[in-house]
């Protein structure tokens, strides 16, 4: 009888030990989200943003502030809002074995400064953007209609490689004029390094680092207004000297001379170039799970869904829906503290604009 039941005992352990390998190990990796210019995690956008995420893929996702979020994504030079992020996802310990990235606007630049300048941090796997200007802008930030606006617009595109603006507007450090090539060679701080283009500059670890990304996934808006040219979502933009026209990524030298390793990157197969319907952040929540969600899942990182089709027109209750929830940061209209600080800066004194 005790011999039976200690057989019973020895059987069903080493059943449920072959069980337990047998079962699929599923390990949920967790995701972070960088948000945009003039927003903050504790915005309920944000957070119903990270929420849904969280939910629809069932893996925990953190969104990670800088500062005290809005005013310092305005104001804190690039190269320092990526440091504090390096930092806080080297504390973080459950990213420890790597993490997915969902970025949202100016925060996938920061993001992708943590992917290549962040020594010593856990690994990056699926690097999501939503509208991210990769390859510069060549507009500020919308500042809205009135006469301030127009001038410090003006002077802004002036002054943008002083020493001044670029260590007091986070913008100016991925604001690419064309027109002024030399000066955004010389002067700009962030974008040329991070896009390894500074001739006898290009530092190999950064391709290394960013070409070590599972997928680069790409999301492009149709309508965007924000982002001059929208493609530079895609690492497109326009040549050297001319507004015109928007080059394709593979026809810049950032790709055919593969300054980051996005080429290399393309060619295994690993940037899916996605484009929504929609002005910039107004991804529906149909679009969220068919473009984003799969890579936050479970499982085998390198087999997700081959997606090429480019989205149909959204209904408009979706659009509706996402104008809500990015109700901050989609109108970009600067805040009023904001205006005062240019008001201040190019001495207008306390100027209204209406
Ligand atoms: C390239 O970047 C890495 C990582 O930040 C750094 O350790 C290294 O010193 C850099 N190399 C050069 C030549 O600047």
């Amino acid at each position: 009888m005790s011999l039976y039941i200690s057989y019973t005992i020895i059987y069903s352990l080493i059943l449920s030990l072959i069980g337990f390998s047998c079962i699929p190990v599923s390990v949920s990796i967790p995701f972070i989200v960088l948000h945009g210019i003039g927003d903050e995690c504790s915005n309920k956008g944000m957070k119903h943003f990270t929420e849904e995420l969280s939910e629809w893929s069932k893996s925990k996702g953190y969104c990670i502030e800088i500062g005290d979020g809005s005013w310092d994504s305005w104001f804190k030079p690039l190269e320092e809002q990526a440091e504090i992020v390096c930092k806080k996802v080297k504390q973080l310990k459950e990213l420890q074995d790597g993490y997915n990235f969902v970025g949202l606007s100016q925060g996938n630049l920061i993001g992708r400064a943590v992917v290549e300048f962040c020594d010593g941090g856990p690994p990056v796997r699926n690097f999501i953007s939503l509208g991210g200007p990769h390859a510069g802008t060549a507009s500020v930030p919308m500042c809205g209609t009135g006469i301030l606006c127009i001038i410090a617009d003006n002077l802004i595109k002036s002054e943008v490689y002083s020493d001044y603006i670029q260590t007091h507007l986070a913008p100016s450090g991925y604001l690419k004029l064309p027109n002024n090539i030399a000066g955004y060679l010389s002067k700009c701080r962030f974008l040329p390094k991070l896009n390894n283009e500074l001739p006898g500059e290009r530092n190999a670890t950064y391709k290394e680092r960013f070409t070590s990304l599972q997928n680069l996934v790409l999301i492009m808006f149709e309508h965007d207004t924000v982002i001059i040219p929208k493609e530079t979502a895609w690492f497109g933009y326009y040549p050297d000297g001319a507004f015109s026209p928007v080059l394709p990524a593979q026809q810049t030298q950032l790709y055919s001379e593969d300054w980051i390793g996005l080429k290399t990157l393309d060619d295994a197969g690993r940037v899916k170039y996605i484009s929504v319907a929609g002005n910039h952040l107004r991804i529906s929540s149909d679009d969220m799970k068919k473009y984003v969600v799969p890579y936050l899942e479970d499982g085998d990182d390198t087999s997700k869904p081959a997606i090429t089709a480019t989205s149909s027109v959204q209904s408009d209750l979706d659009n509706r829906q996402m104008e809500v929830i990015f109700d901050r940061s989609s109108s970009y209209q600067w805040p009023s503290p904001v205006k005062n600080f240019f008001a201040d800066m190019f001495g207008f004194g306390a100027a209204k604009d209406h």
